[in-house]
């Protein structure tokens, strides 16, 4: 349950680029991933070979590239564990998000929690109250304060985040499906830092809605997915109507086509959708426990060498079972965009600082801006203790 990192990295040609002189080391995936050569080469092969519109021509081109996109469609619902008419290509997580809240009739409040990223946060205020669930000081979610809140309000949806895109926390999301559902509520996880990183499957997750964006998981921008129980899509009115979401137009009406057709109005990120059902082709082939496996391994040694930097301040918890290879931290006094940017100039360390789309989060803790660095499956030992010693080295001297 193991891989070669280094054969892996020959795969990213962007990793051979120097900053300043020095070999770049790039630990901000968490904003977005480097994508390897056969993700890019779909993406040319698509404008060179099978350039066409998808669903609407009955010529060549135009079925070679409605096959491709319902064939990446098929491969991202085998890799979570849903059927083929259950994923919704759109733009990226928060569109997906934004989808649930324009169109699922939620009775009740929205439940969620203070560790959020924002894009999970403010779709829900338009049209429902939002309750937060506290999170401990490390950033754990209170499970005891998740059943009060459950217990004491009239809640229509639970929808959390699995990985914590602050923090790095993961959280409990089975049994946090199984409180919501005992309680009548749906499930929504949002995995936009856990399905890039480890195995997720929708069944074993009992969800009833999934959200994640391509652009973290070595597929291109502008493409990501939303997973939805069959029967939720068919009740669901779509977020947006034009072409290629009906079956029949009149001037007096229309009729939908099919889920999931119907929530995809317009000529999709075709391009995207091909080569982000590449890029899950990739992460298969690896394999997500030997991912997870991996960055587990990263994140330990950078967790350990944190621990020991006095002037560092570590946010979030220490135990790498709860954690992706996401470490955050800080050096107090000194602004947090400065010392990214130092790491980047001195180091080309390539991290990122500010509040990391969870202002709330950040704000909860008193902890203000941190920097925080993001690791994937291409990083490496090496690279973990660079970063290391000279976040240590910094912090001596600035
Ligand atoms: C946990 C989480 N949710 C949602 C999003 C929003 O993703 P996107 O900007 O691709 O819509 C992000 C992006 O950082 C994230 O980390």
């Amino acid at each position: 349950m193991s891989f070669d990192v280094l054969s892996v990295r020959e795969d990213f040609a962007i990793l051979k680029r120097e900053i300043n002189g020095r070999p770049m080391v790039y630990m901000d995936s968490a904003a977005t991933s480097l994508k390897p050569r056969p993700v890019i080469d779909a993406v040319l092969d698509f404008y060179e070979n099978h350039c066409a519109n998808i669903h609407r021509g009955v010529h060549q081109l135009s079925q070679e590239a409605s096959e491709l996109y319902e064939d990446a469609r098929y491969t991202i619902s085998r890799f979570i564990g849903a059927m083929e008419r259950e994923i919704v290509f759109v733009r990226n997580a928060s569109e997906a998000l934004n989808l649930v809240a324009h169109s699922l009739p939620i009775d009740g409040a929205v439940l969620t929690t203070t560790a959020e990223h924002h894009s999970n946060l403010l779709p829900w205020g338009r049209r429902n109250e939002v309750i937060v669930v506290d999170i401990s000081p490390t950033g754990i979610l209170d499970l005891e304060d998740l059943a009060r809140k459950l217990k004491g309000n009239k809640v229509g949806l639970v929808s959390v985040t699995h990985v914590s895109n602050g923090l790095g926390v993961i959280n409990p999301v089975k049994q946090i499906g199984e409180m919501a559902r005992a309680h009548g509520a749906y499930f929504l996880v949002d995995g936009s830092q856990s399905v890039p990183h480890m195995p997720v499957n929708v069944h074993e997750l009992d969800c009833d809605f999934l959200v994640f964006s391509g652009h973290k998981m070595l597929g291109p921008s502008g493409v990501g997915v939303l997973y939805a129980r069959s029967e939720h899509l068919e009740s669901m009115e779509p977020f947006l109507l034009g072409s290629d979401m009906i079956s029949e137009v009149h001037l007096d009406g229309f009729k939908l086509a099919n889920i999931p057709w119907k929530f995809e109005a317009g000529t999709p990120n075709i391009e995207g959708a091909i080569a982000l059902g590449v890029a899950v082709e990739y992460l298969e082939d690896l394999g997500m426990d030997a991912v997870r496996a991996h960055e587990r391994e990263l994140a330990t040694l950078a967790l350990e060498g944190f621990q020991q930097m006095r002037n560092v301040q570590l946010l979030g918890p220490t135990d790498p079972d709860i954690r992706s290879g996401v470490i955050t931290f800080k050096r107090p006094n000194i602004e947090a965009h400065a010392f990214a940017k130092l790491l980047s100039n001195r180091y080309s360390i390539l991290i990122r600082s500010g509040f990391h789309c969870a202002q709330p989060l950040f704000e909860t803790l008193g902890a203000g801006e941190s920097c925080r660095a993001s690791l994937y499956l291409y990083n490496t030992t090496e690279e973990v203790a660079a970063l290391v010693s000279a976040v240590d080295a910094l912090s001596q001297v600035v």
